[in-house]
């Protein structure tokens, strides 16, 4: 049985600013095998690394992504939402939204994995898929890349794009016959929320070593998914997440 990675969510969303820079070299310094991150278009076309539509929550701006060019977007802190946080210093207030092409180039020396959400539920973003594609061609290093979506044309397109490229659905439903749709729409692997893969364990038993599943933070949840061995769990935490998994190796 291949050991389960470990993936940060939005860098280190439990603990750091979500989708930031700051959350990212945490990860890597904590030695995941990957972390998630969430993307979107600005107005001039640029591709940015944000999970919301709008920038309200996780920044001092206000208003839609798509409206707002990357040099305005700049200028937004998205750090200084993040004061509630125990460990919040003043320096966060520094952050700001990372490009796309920015975190590839910090992540550019690490072996580390990348899992790109590809946000288009709710707005059809024009050459989204070419963008990051070219992006992740030019910066990638050659790491290993999952895209993944909600949306199913979306990966659907990236494969189209290009034949090589690992794709994902992310799903919090359920779908009949899972396999019949790795298999037939040349999935990588299905990106399952928690509750969707433990209401019917049974329906992924043979399917494991294909499956992500997010967002795990619970120690209950955590135990169960290393003890099933699927391939990756996706956490807030990954810093508990490791530490667990190595000290359970420990004691083996
Ligand atoms: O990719 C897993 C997870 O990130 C999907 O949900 O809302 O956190 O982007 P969300
Ligand atoms: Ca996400």
């Amino acid at each position: 049985m291949t050991e389960t990675k470990i993936y940060g969510h939005r860098g280190c969303m439990g603990t750091l600013p979500e989708n930031t820079l700051l959350g990212f070299r945490q990860a890597i310094e904590l030695g995941a095998d990957g972390i998630e991150i969430d993307v979107h278009m600005t107005k001039d076309g640029e591709i940015v690394v944000i999970h919301d539509e709008i920038l309200d929550r996780t920044t001092n701006g206000s208003g839609y992504v798509k409206d707002h060019s990357l040099k305005e977007i700049k200028q937004f802190s998205a750090g200084m939402n993040y004061a509630h946080f125990p460990n919040y210093e003043a320096a966060w207030n520094l952050e700001r939204i990372p490009t796309l092409q920015e975190v590839l180039e910090l992540l550019a020396p690490y072996k580390i994995e990348l899992n790109i959400e590809l946000k288009t539920c709710r707005f059809k973003y024009e050459h989204l898929e070419e963008k990051v594609l070219s992006l992740v061609k030019e910066y990638g290093n050659g790491r290993k890349v999952i895209y993944s979506s909600f949306h199913l044309p979306t990966i659907l397109r990236i494969k189209q794009i290009d034949r090589n490229a690992e794709i994902a659905w992310l799903l919090d439903q359920q779908i009949s016959h899972p396999k019949d749709y790795l298999q037939s729409l040349e999935l990588e692997a299905l990106h399952l929320s928690r509750g969707t893969f433990f209401s019917e364990v049974f329906s992924y038993k043979d399917l494991l070593e294909k499956t992500r599943i997010w967002t795990v933070n619970d120690m209950d949840g955590l135990k169960q998914l290393l003890d099933l061995g699927v391939k990756t769990i996706i956490t807030d935490f990954p810093e508990k997440a490791l530490f667990y998994r190595s000290e359970r190796k420990t004691f083996a």
